[in-house]
């Protein structure tokens, strides 16, 4: 009994995974917390600010248009049939926008003064999985290319995406300031 309690909580299992989130999520909400409710209660959502984002350097441009871009084209084919023509069609431009996504995000500096942030580190590992997704889909190695494709799609888009949207970053200052 003891053992499988422990056997649950292993590095790299389902349960180490919400042991660390939560543990992120309340780290964040006490550093972080109060500053974003203060710019939170000052939100005035409205559609995208265009002349806000004409005015970003080009790679910033560019890095959005590529991480929303790959947002929309992973939800379909995770919703739609999977190995057909249509799928290898849409995983290539998927690939293509992500990687550009990750590769652009090098340039972009900011939350950590003038160095790479935390962030960085998914940039890194989804630059890294993506070639082995794609020679996992090749080499017809279905298990490791679900589980190598969604864990970047999951992981980066929706994990960097929605840190993106806190208060006082760009996304918000798009959208709600
Ligand atoms: C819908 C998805 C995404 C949106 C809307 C988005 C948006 C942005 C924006 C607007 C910035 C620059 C301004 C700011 O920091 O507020 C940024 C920075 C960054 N993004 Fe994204 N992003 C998305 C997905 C991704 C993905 C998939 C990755 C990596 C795989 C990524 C990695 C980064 C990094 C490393 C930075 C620089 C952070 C820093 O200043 O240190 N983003 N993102």
């Amino acid at each position: 009994m003891r053992q499988s309690i422990f056997a649950g909580a292993l590095p790299g299992s389902r349960a180490a995974g919400w042991l660390l989130t939560g543990a992120a999520a309340i780290a964040a909400a006490v550093l972080f917390g109060p500053q974003m409710l203060r710019i939170a209660t000052g939100a005035t959502p409205h559609g995208l600010d265009v002349a806000l984002f004409l005015a970003q350097p080009t790679v910033i441009q560019a890095h959005i248009l590529a991480a929303v871009g790959s947002v929309a084209v992973g939800a379909i084919i995770l919703w739609a049939r999977k190995g057909r023509a249509f799928h290898r069609a849409m995983g290539w431009m998927w690939v293509a926008l992500m990687g550009a996504a990750a590769a652009t995000s090098l340039f972009i500096v900011g939350l950590n003064g003038n160095i790479w942030s935390l962030i960085h580190l998914l940039s890194g590992w989804t630059l890294v999985t993506l070639p082995v997704a794609v020679w996992a889909a090749r080499r017809h190695n279905v298990n490791l290319h679900r589980r190598t494709m969604t864990g970047v799609f999951w992981g980066a888009s929706i994990v960097a995406g929605g840190f993106a949207f806190l208060p006082g970053r760009l996304m918000w200052k798009l959208f709600m300031g």
